[in-house]
């Protein structure tokens, strides 16, 4: 196989610009796992994302802040094993990359040397500008993430929509400063539509909204909330793609019926 190959049918930043350029929306969704990442694998979704929300989602966390640099290349690995299309993005844990740029670069580079990522995803807007322009400028293509961002739970004091009043200048202008600084995307999450759209037709890059309204470049949602998974989880952006919560309960109580019962296995499933 050439060296080059994987680029041929690889979802690129040079992809995402086109598909901007062009009035195309862009459909990115999250995984941790080889198992779902398979399945994504079979669909035409642009851009997959490893996120932080690995802590909240998969290992019980109650938010994204323990997450750390191990568990992210860990299971961004384990998607890079069965995703041969999508573009892979990684995010960089709490406190992985605000240190300094040193600390930014080392740890960008585990995640896509080690974890196989394809860009590295950052939340916040003007402190973390030299990092941005560190890692683009070494190669490394960056996703920026502003409004909602989990790891700043505790300052910005629960989950709420963003950049209303006041704030909504200063994420105009964070977003600029991060297009300039060479993101390749931005994910806005919980924006007012409004906000979403000016931000959208500011900036060169493509936007990707969660909770931010249609009028984004694109679209993400978190895997397992679409799915229905837990089935409580239902904030006000997210749909249903799927009743999964449900399927899964009724087959485990149904197994273990059977199982009390005995009539699992039964003789189709026993070796004479
Ligand atoms: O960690 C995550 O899943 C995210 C998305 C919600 C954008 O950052």
């Amino acid at each position: 196989m050439s060296k080059h190959n994987d680029q041929a049918t690889r979802v690129t930043v040079k992809t995402l610009l086109k598909r901007k350029q062009d009035g195309q929306k862009i459909s990115m969704l999250t995984c941790y796992d080889a198992a779902f990442a398979g399945i994504i694998e079979k669909s035409t979704i642009d851009m997959v994302l490893v996120g932080d929300s690995l802590g909240n989602v998969v290992l019980g966390m109650k938010d994204t802040i323990p997450v750390t640099m191990d568990h992210m290349i860990h299971h961004t690995a384990a998607v890079a094993r069965a995703s041969s299309r999508a573009m892979l993005v990684a995010d960089m844990p709490f406190m992985s990359y605000n240190i300094s740029i040193e600390q930014a670069l080392t740890n960008a580079a585990r995640l896509i040397q080690e974890g196989g990522a394809h860009a590295v995803k950052v939340e916040g807007g003007s402190a973390i500008i030299p990092q941005v322009k560190a890692m683009t400028r070494a190669g490394i293509p960056v996703v920026g993430h502003l409004g909602l961002t989990p790891q700043s739970i505790h300052t910005l004091g629960g989950y709420k929509v963003q950049g209303r009043g006041d704030e909504a200048a200063k994420m105009v202008r964070e977003a600029k400063e991060l297009s300039d600084a060479g993101v390749c995307a931005l994910v806005l999450e919980l924006v007012p539509q409004g906000l979403a759209k000016e931000i959208t037709a500011a900036i060169k890059v493509p936007t990707i909204g969660i909770g931010a309204g249609p009028d984004t470049d694109g679209q993400v949602l978190v895997l397992q909330d679409m799915l229905g998974f837990p089935s409580e989880f239902s904030p006000k952006f997210l749909k249903r793609y799927a009743t999964l919560g449900e399927t899964i309960a009724a087959a485990v109580a149904q197994y273990d019926l059977e199982v009390k019962e005995g009539s699992f296995p039964a003789p189709e499933h026993t070796f004479q």
